[in-house]
Parts: C-alpha cells; sequence; structure tokens
C-alpha cells in the first residue's frame, strides 16, 4: 500500500467534504448530490453502500455538514 492509499483510506478525508469546492479523487463540485452519488454507485476503489436507503443517505449529508 503506498503513501496515496493510506491517505484515501483515512476517514479524516471525510473533515470539511463539503466546505471545499471539490472532491478530492474525482474533482468533482463537493456537493450532496456526489456524495449520495458517491455511496451508491463510488468512484474507483470505495466499496458501494447501495443499500442504504434515501433518509440514511442523507443522515450521512447532515452529519458530513457538521464538521
Ligand atoms: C459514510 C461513509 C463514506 C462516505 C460519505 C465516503 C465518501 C467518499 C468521498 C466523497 C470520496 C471522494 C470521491 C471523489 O473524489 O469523487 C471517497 C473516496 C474514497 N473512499 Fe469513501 N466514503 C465513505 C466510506 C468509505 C469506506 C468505508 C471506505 C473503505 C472501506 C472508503 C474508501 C474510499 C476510497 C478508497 C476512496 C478513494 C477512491 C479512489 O481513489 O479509488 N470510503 N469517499
Amino acid at each position: 500500500m503506498n503513501t496515496g492509499d493510506l491517505y484515501n483510506l483515512n476517514p479524516l478525508m471525510l473533515k470539511g467534504i463539503l466546505k471545499k469546492p471539490r472532491l478530492p479523487v474525482s474533482k468533482k463540485p463537493a456537493t450532496p448530490e456526489n456524495i449520495a452519488n458517491q455511496l451508491k454507485k463510488p468512484y474507483r476503489r470505495m466499496p458501494s453502500f447501495s443499500y442504504l436507503a434515501d433518509e440514511q443517505i442523507s443522515n450521512i449529508i447532515d452529519f458530513l455538514n457538521t464538521f
């Protein structure tokens, strides 16, 4: 595993994710819609969380807006 992989797997990557203009890897705009899409159909190596209900995804986004 290289340094880039360690960075990508670090949960602190999510800190302030919705306060920055772009998502860190794909450089897509950091919007709630693109976070929801990342959970359902992830970009590259992240596992899919497609089984989550819309309300659960919305709760995760609310949480991400708290830090
Ligand atoms: C609430 C849970 C999670 C959220 C909200 C989340 C969100 C994100 C976001 C927004 C990105 C950046 C995507 C982009 O730049 O377009 C990302 C990347 C990534 N996530 Fe997650 N993630 C979560 C959980 C996880 C878990 C549990 C894992 C691994 C076990 C994981 C592994 C990765 C990896 C490896 C990347 C980098 C993608 C790549 O470069 O291949 N994520 N995640």
